[in-house]
């Protein structure tokens, strides 16, 4: 018997390579009139970032640029551009970057208009004002925050990462221009494609499945687990785009059936270990899937007949696939921090309490992370 279930999608997607040239007209097509473009430094430095700002003042805009967002910025960042948008009268929001640029981006869109600060809007539904005009420019095929109603953002004083979660939190228009991942390093590339992928299988192994983020999940996955060693590790541009796409699309399904275990693992380890989210996401895959298989044969059966798998044969096959993407990705080579077993021992418990895995298919017992997590960080675990 089908759940029932809701599926919401108000973002609306304009795809092409060298799209961004149209974003002055379509922000003032929102009503803005002086937006501020939000970025990091890194983006900063690239030659797209002139194009942005030269199509900006093309359609006859004034604007002002903020291009220090920090990786996974802290409450207290977002209440700062508050203020800074405040002070300049901008009245609209264009975030360009990654995950974190464009969390930073839409903290900014909801909070402003709340009067207060951002810390007042963490958690579900607390939003009430309309939010700021907003464009997302995602700079890697990752995050997906581009067509997601999550904030992610970092809460220095619990040291924790935190979530603003409202549809109020959906851009109102998301650019996806394959040209500006032509310069991702393939490190970057790899792990926030891979990022993408884990939202697409949790998607698929979770207890709320539905027929529409099913269909998407399966599709974005096999696009993703097929191209994104060719769109990490090579130039080529088709399949750069196929994964930007994807990891959108991804990022489509999990918004209609919540993340789970994965995530519920990823979070600590980029709160106390200060690791990069997408490092954590290409780590865990494998072991996060192995873990579900036995609750999930049925429901990846579709993801393995899209892959050319014989789902009679072989149907545990998937774990092999994305542990050897993961290996030709890299990640094996990638550095991990020292980490002891006391702090494994608490990060498992906080992910066996957290209200996320209940979406798993499989039950989580904090025994089963900790299992998980000596395996991940078997080379740099001390005493
Ligand atoms: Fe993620």
């Amino acid at each position: 018997m089908l759940l029932p279930f809701e599926y919401l999608m108000p973002t609306r997607i304009v795809y092409g390579e060298g799209a961004i040239v149209g974003t002055g007209k379509e922000i003032k097509d929102l009503k803005g009139k002086k937006p501020i473009l939000v970025t990091d430094q890194g983006v900063a430095a690239l030659p797209f970032f002139e194009s942005i700002k030269e199509s900006l003042a093309g359609a006859g805009l004034e604007f002002e640029v903020y291009d220090t967002v920090s990786r996974d910025p802290d409450l207290s960042e977002i209440d700062e551009l508050v203020a800074l948008v405040k002070d300049r009268k901008c009245d609209s929001v264009i975030a360009l970057g990654g995950g974190s640029v464009l969390c930073a981006g839409k903290g900014l869109a909801v909070t402003a208009p709340s009067g207060g600060s951002s810390r007042n809007l963490v958690g579900l539904h607390l939003v009430k004002e309309q939010p700021l005009p907003m464009i997302a420019i995602p700079t890697t095929a990752g995050s997906g925050s581009e067509v997601s109603d999550v904030i992610v953002l970092s809460d220095m004083e619990s040291n924790r990462i935190v979530t603003i979660i409202s549809h109020h939190c959906y851009p109102g228009l998301t650019i996806l221009d394959p040209e500006l991942l032509a310069d991702l390093p393939p490190k970057q590339f790899s792990m926030s494609g891979v990022d993408a992928l884990a939202h697409g299988m949790e998607s698929l192994m979770t207890t709320r499945p539905n027929p529409i983020s099913e269909g998407i999940a399966v599709y974005a996955c096999a696009t993703l687990i097929r191209e994104l060693r060719e769109a990490s590790l090579t130039n080529e541009i088709e399949p750069k785009a196929r994964c930007l796409i994807a990891s959108s699309m991804t990022n489509m399904a999990c918004g209609a059936t919540g993340i789970n275990f994965g995530h519920a693992m990823i979070l600590p380890m980029t709160a106390h270990l200060k690791m990069p989210h997408g490092l954590a996401a290409g780590l865990l895959l494998p072991h996060v899937t192995a873990y579900n298989l036995p609750a999930s044969r049925k429901r990846l059966a579709p993801l393995m007949q899209a892959l050319g798998y014989d789902t009679e044969l072989e149907p545990d096959l998937i774990v092999d696939e994305l542990a050897d993407l993961v290996t030709d990705l890299g990640f094996g080579a990638f550095e991990l921090p020292e980490v002891d077993i006391a702090t494994l021992k608490s990060m498992a418990e906080e992910v066996a309490n957290s209200p996320i895995t209940t979406g798993n298919v499989r039950k989580v017992e904090s025994d089963h992370v900790l299992a998980i997590y000596k395996s991940v960080f078997v080379n740099t675990l001390k005493d």
